[in-house]
């Protein structure tokens, strides 16, 4: 059988980290693309050798050549500005669109049966970016974020209560900014219901740490996250490439559910094969609603934003 063929576009901190964990899982073969010379094939020579230490499947290549990239199955797409201490997200818009809007182009010439999961930030606007440059079905365009998102708030609580990361089952919806919609509800230790463990002025306090967690990083190490982001974008690969179907929390396209019309925003969604598979609708109160609506308000305003501007 074929390998599968992953691409990453962007060598920088997440770019290089995803094709580092994707190869160190065997997922296919990898080919980590950026235009800056000798970068991406100076990492990617590097992660090759890793694999004579712990070998596993598939092959890793660094190149500047989009052609590298063709037939890939799955393309991650990291390119662009990260955050400095001072910066939203939001203030990457314009730049960021530039750059989302040009390598899409290169997919779309190179990989047009390629899934494509968008890193960029401000994520939710660069996932409506690559879905309209590329005009691929739009269950094959998705972003990272909820990923990441649940997952801190999953690493919070767990050491908050001394329990195992893996037993924590975060949820969380909306877009990937402030405004996003942690889920305590819905939120497990080991099939127990957060709220069951927790006093609610703890689970409010990790709940805006969760808020906070990409900034508190920026702030810490003066650019963004990339372990945790590049983690995640590699999870939503492996879901497709295994046809896992397993549901997290991503960014996809929403048309007529939690009451959006149009928009791509965060939901937790099933992967698979096809891509977004479908989304999964949770019963939410009327403050859970309202919430996720004025998240998904946000991104609505910066991709009107964004669209004037392309
Ligand atoms: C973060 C960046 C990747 O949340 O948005 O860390």
């Amino acid at each position: 059988m074929k390998q599968a063929k992953i691409t990453v576009a962007g060598a920088g901190n997440v770019g290089a980290t995803a094709a580092f964990i994707a190869a160190d899982k065997g997922l296919g073969d990898v080919v980590l693309l950026d235009i800056v010379e000798g970068l991406s094939e100076g990492k990617a020579l590097d992660m090759a050798q890793a694999k004579g230490v712990y070998a596993s499947s598939g092959r890793v290549v660094g190149t500047r050549d989009w052609e590298a990239a063709a037939g890939s199955d799955v393309v991650i797409l990291t390119s662009g500005l990260a955050r400095r201490p001072g910066m939203s997200r939001d203030d990457l818009l314009a730049k960021n669109a530039q750059i989302i809007k040009s390598v899409t182009e290169q997919v779309v010439r190179t990989s047009p049966e390629a899934m494509i999961i968008v890193v960029s930030n401000p994520l939710d606007v660069m996932t409506y970016v690559a879905a309209k440059v590329s005009g691929f079905e739009k269950r094959r365009v998705m972003g990272m974020a909820g990923v990441l998102d649940a997952a801190r708030f999953a690493c919070f609580i767990a050491e908050e209560l001394g329990v195992f990361v893996g037993d924590v089952s975060g949820v969380l919806m909306g877009g990937h900014g402030d405004d996003m919609v942690p889920l305590p509800r819905y939120t497990t230790v080991s099939g127990v219901p957060l709220t069951e463990l927790m006093t609610a002025d703890r689970i409010e306090a990790l709940v805006e740490r969760t808020r906070k967690g990409g900034i508190e990083i920026v702030n810490l190490l003066g650019t963004s996250a990339y372990y945790a982001p590049a983690a995640g974008a590699v999870k939503m690969a492996e879901a497709m490439l295994k046809d896992t179907r397993q549901v997290m929390s991503c960014c996809v396209y929403c048309d007529g559910v939690y009451g959006i019309k149009g928009e791509f925003v965060g939901v937790p969604a099933m992967l698979g094969v096809d891509g977004v598979e479908k989304v999964v609708e949770l019963k939410l109160t009327a403050q859970e609603q309202a919430m996720f609506d004025a998240s998904a308000a946000h991104v609505r305003e910066l991709t009107e934003k964004v669209d004037a501007m392309m």
